[in-house]
């Protein structure tokens, strides 16, 4: 098995829940990688994710911050003609807002992912092979009545985002195929952990749970996901890097399979509340009922996720409650009027579910 190094680094998206704990990852080693940043700073975004990295004097020495688009060239070809090795962590990455609006989907799903491999191709016409990494999903398979899907498995994505996702696994198998690029992508599964922006089910649902706001859950909250600390979301997304074949996907699947409604039931119990906080209210458009991958193919590379959902939930629960700041501040610009559009009417719509007991 390769195991391969890169010394310098480009980490788009890198201020986002997934990206920042990657970064935050690679630099705690200590092994001299170099890592240079590059993102947008959409809502999503959050400097403060860094500042582990930027307050510590021997990280903050290795790593740059660029502030800027992926779709756009300007920025995008110094950076990429600089790196070893490109991370594409960058995206919009919230099912309802594609449903909402999805053009910034496609525009740095699909337009900002072309950037990035005609600026990889540019390098390799100068016979310099830089080694490109897409951060994908398991939503790319679609909706999976049964079974785990296998990387081999078709694409048939359902939502605006998964599409835009699954357009640009295409789009860089077409550029692996036709100018040889070097390029390895990683299929994750739905990620937990500190730092997600409070529009996702975890911490929407912690956030709102310790505020003693109500739960919006869609539909019959039977939906099953399978859960990733991000953690180990970040760490397989390292190993696939160091250790996968040029050309292929892999699988980064989670510990454990859930449907919605035991999710919230460990969450209440770790926010120290109880179900009268939980409405079900109208469901998201085309919802996919169940994701869940087999992970084997990166296994037999040497690589499984260590964090234990019963572990990990807790403690995020925890990390909610101590961080109040960084939730205010996720919680400013525009998340009111977000908010508002996507659940004012679900909400008023909404009916109280008595207890887990109902489920189905
Ligand atoms: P996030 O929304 O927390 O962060 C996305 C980051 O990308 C933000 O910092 C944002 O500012 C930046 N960004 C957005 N558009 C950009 C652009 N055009 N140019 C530069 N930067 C831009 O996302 P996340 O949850 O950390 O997800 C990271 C990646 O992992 C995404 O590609 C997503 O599709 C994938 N993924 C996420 C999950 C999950 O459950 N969160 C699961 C599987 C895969
Ligand atoms: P989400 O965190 O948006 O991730 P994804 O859509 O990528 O799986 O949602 C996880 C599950 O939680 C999904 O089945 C939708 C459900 N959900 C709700 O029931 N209510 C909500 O307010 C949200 C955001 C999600």
């Amino acid at each position: 098995m390769s195991d391969r190094a890169f010394g310098r680094l480009l980490v788009t998206g890198g201020a986002g829940f997934i990206g920042s704990e990657l970064v935050r990852q690679v630099m705690a080693r200590r092994d001299g990688t170099r890592i240079t940043v590059l993102d947008k700073l959409t809502y999503a975004g959050n400097r403060a994710n860094l500042a582990a990295v930027e307050e510590d004097p021997e990280q903050a020495a290795r790593f740059a911050f660029v502030h800027g688009d992926i779709a756009d060239p300007a920025a995008v070809d110094p950076l990429v003609a600089d790196a070893d090795a490109v991370l594409n962590v960058a995206a919009e990455t919230h099912v309802d807002r594609s449903i909402l609006d999805p053009e910034a989907f496609l525009r740095t799903g699909v337009i900002g992912v072309h950037i990035l491999l005609e600026a990889v191709r540019a390098e390799a016409a100068k016979d310099r092979i830089i080694r490109f990494l897409q951060v994908s999903t398991d939503e790319v398979y679609g909706d999976i009545p049964d079974g785990h899907s296998v990387e081999t498995d078709p694409l048939a994505p359902r939502s605006p985002y998964a599409a835009a996702k699954a357009s640009s696994e295409l789009l860089i198998g077409a550029y692996h195929i036709t100018y040889g690029l070097d390029v390895v992508m990683t299929r994750g599964s739905n990620t937990y952990g500190p730092h997600q922006h409070p529009e996702k089910l975890i911490p929407l649902f912690t956030t709102n749970a310790l505020a003693g706001e109500p739960l919006p859950m869609y539909g019959d909250g039977m939906q099953v996901r399978d859960w990733l600390h991000v953690s180990d979301h970040a760490a397989g997304i390292d190993f696939v890097l160091r250790h996968g074949a040029s050309g292929e996907a892999y699988n980064v699947a989670g510990a454990k399979l859930l449907p919605n409604r035991d999710v919230i039931g460990l969450l209440l119990e770790a926010a120290g509340r109880d179900w009268s906080l939980v409405r079900t209210v109208p469901d998201r458009p085309g919802h996919d009922r169940r994701y869940a991958m087999d992970g084997s193919k990166l296994a037999a590379l040497g690589w499984v996720p260590r964090v234990a959902f019963e572990d990990g939930l807790p403690a995020t629960v925890a990390w909610y409650r101590q961080h109040p700041e960084w939730v205010a501040s996720a919680r400013s610009g525009d998340w009111h009027g977000y908010y508002e559009r996507q659940y004012g009417a679900r909400l008023a719509a909404g009916r109280p579910v008595e207890r887990q007991a109902e489920a189905g």
